[in-house]
């Protein structure tokens, strides 16, 4: 049996040759030509049939969803709209397709539809190319990483930590939920649980990434962070992906360059090597645009906003900056912000970092030194002992992509923000020794992976950047 070649390859393999293909039919028309696609490239390979000499049970059985496995000669092809095709010699149906019941037929779906056929959607267009996008994504990642000498480090997905306070969390327990063990005082017994106390999924492999990095000065963790908030919004998911580099003899001015670098350089990856999948989500997305008024489309194409990121610097500008462009800004004197902003010290909300990076400043945006009642306790404090390190990196159409700082090094300074903030020290020994035993400067990030891919597909919701999304209420396949 002669060896499959991919239909990527396909396209710039030798003519008037012998080639295997395989794959699923996306079209038959005319009983003549077939639309056939492997997942290796958005583009289908033109297959012809030669139908008179063709068994008419077989033709019934090329069907859209088939999967057939053609052996032909590959021919410089005489039809618009494609620069080989493939003359089917001999035909095998590996799986045939009930045309009849199969939901996806040959026309436009709904994004909300395909949610609901999730195990199907694959076989489409646009997810192909954003399930290709999703990887070069994660490739580029470690290439950029490894190229710079990081370690990658796998933190624990069951933590016994929950001091993080990044968000609620998921419980792991095995407890018999009928009939849970208590002690003497009524309370649960988590003696009795799997891991002998309560445990959760992790939230962020930061603090263990600290660990590691006060070791190996450079080390990052891609892994998958779980939040039981109860956030249904476009942008949030309860299972996602996070990278996470910590840095070590690094402050908030190396721990910026760092994201913006990185940011760049994923960006320019998929420029680079998908150019393919990329006019094709950008056209969707200007024909979704279509639907909507003049002033709500985006004024740049996908592509456009994707090169203009990497052109130019990302705006770097402190909280208290940024509070005060707010509080003067049109639609907050007139009243437009769901939120207002009037004092010092308020929590941003996604339409003001919106209206930083796509009204103000239009551009990607920096904002550094938050009021440190806003933020997580390991964030380093500034000498003012109001504002702390932080370091939140804004995109235009998604707000927040990136969430980082430079750490608390000093023991004392750290111990007391913990009790300040009711952290249990004892739990967090492992964490306070770091400070103890050769304490060094230290800074890192958070990049949300899905945030990252809605960004570069153009993708509107974050359910449809992973292949089977978890949010409340749904935990389907
Ligand atoms: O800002 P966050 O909560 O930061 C941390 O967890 C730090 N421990 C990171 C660090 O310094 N090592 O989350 C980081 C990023 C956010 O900026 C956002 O992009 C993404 O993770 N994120 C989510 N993405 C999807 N769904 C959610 N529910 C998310 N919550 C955060
Ligand atoms: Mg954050």
């Amino acid at each position: 049996m002669a060896k499959r070649t991919r239909i990527q390859d396909l396209f710039t393999a030798e003519v008037d040759s012998q080639y295997v293909a395989m794959g699923w039919v996306r079209t038959f028309r005319n009983n003549q030509f077939i639309a056939l696609n492997d997942g290796s490239c958005l583009a289908n390979l033109q297959v012809v049939v030669d139908f008179e000499n063709t068994d008419p049970a077989l033709l019934k059985r090329i069907t859209t969803g088939a999967a057939l496995r053609i052996e032909g000669t590959l021919i410089a092809s005489q039809g618009k709209g494609q620069t080989v095709e493939l003359i089917a010699g001999n035909i095998d149906i590996l799986g045939d397709c009930d045309a009849e019941t199969f939901p996806l037929q040959p026309k436009k779906h709904s994004l909300e539809f395909l949610r609901e056929i999730a195990h199907l959607r694959f076989r489409t267009n646009t997810f192909g190319a954003v399930f290709r996008i999703r990887h070069a994504l994660a490739f580029a990642v470690h290439e950029f990483f490894h190229n710079r000498h990081f370690v990658y480090i796998h933190t624990p997905i069951i933590t016994g930590s929950d001091a993080e306070g990044a968000g609620e969390m998921f419980q792991v327990t095995t407890l018999d939920l009928h009939n849970v063990p208590k002690t003497d005082e009524g309370a649960i017994n988590y003696k009795k649980d799997f891991f002998g106390k309560p445990t959760n999924l992790t939230v962020s492999g930061q603090l263990e990434g600290e660990l590691a990095a006060l070791a190996l000065s450079d080390i990052y963790t891609f892994g998958p962070t779980f939040r039981a908030e109860n956030s249904n919004t476009s942008r949030h998911l309860a299972e996602f992906w996070m990278i996470e580099p910590e840095v070590a003899f690094a402050d908030l001015d190396d721990n910026m360059d760092l994201a913006e670098d990185m940011l760049k350089y994923l960006i320019s990856y998929v420029l680079k090597h998908c150019s393919e999948d990329l006019a094709f989500l950008e056209q969707r997305l200007l024909d979704e645009e279509k639907q909507k008024p003049q002033q709500e489309r985006s004024e740049m194409t996908l592509r456009e906003k994707l090169n203009f990121c990497i052109e130019n610097p990302f705006e770097r500008l402190t909280y208290t900056e940024a509070i005060d462009i707010l509080r003067n800004s049109t639609p907050n004197k007139k009243g437009k912000f769901q939120y207002p902003v009037e004092k010092w010290g308020t929590d941003l909300q996604s339409e003001h970092e919106r209206y930083l990076v796509e009204k103000h400043f239009k551009k990607p945006v920096i904002l550094t030194n938050y009021p440190k009642e806003i933020k997580a306790f390991y964030m380093r404090m500034d000498d003012d002992g109001k504002t702390v390190r932080a370091m939140d990196v804004l995109f235009p159409g998604i707000g927040e992509i990136i969430g980082g700082s430079q750490r608390e090094e000093r023991y004392d300074v750290l111990l007391s923000r913990m009790e300040e903030m009711h952290i249990p020290a004892e739990e967090m020994s492992w964490f306070l020794d770091t400070r103890r035993f050769g304490s060094v400067p230290h800074a890192g990030f958070g990049l949300g992976f899905e945030r990252l891919v809605l960004f570069v597909t153009g993708m509107t919701n974050i359910r449809d950047v992973i292949p089977f999304p978890r949010f409340p209420g749904n935990a389907e396949f």
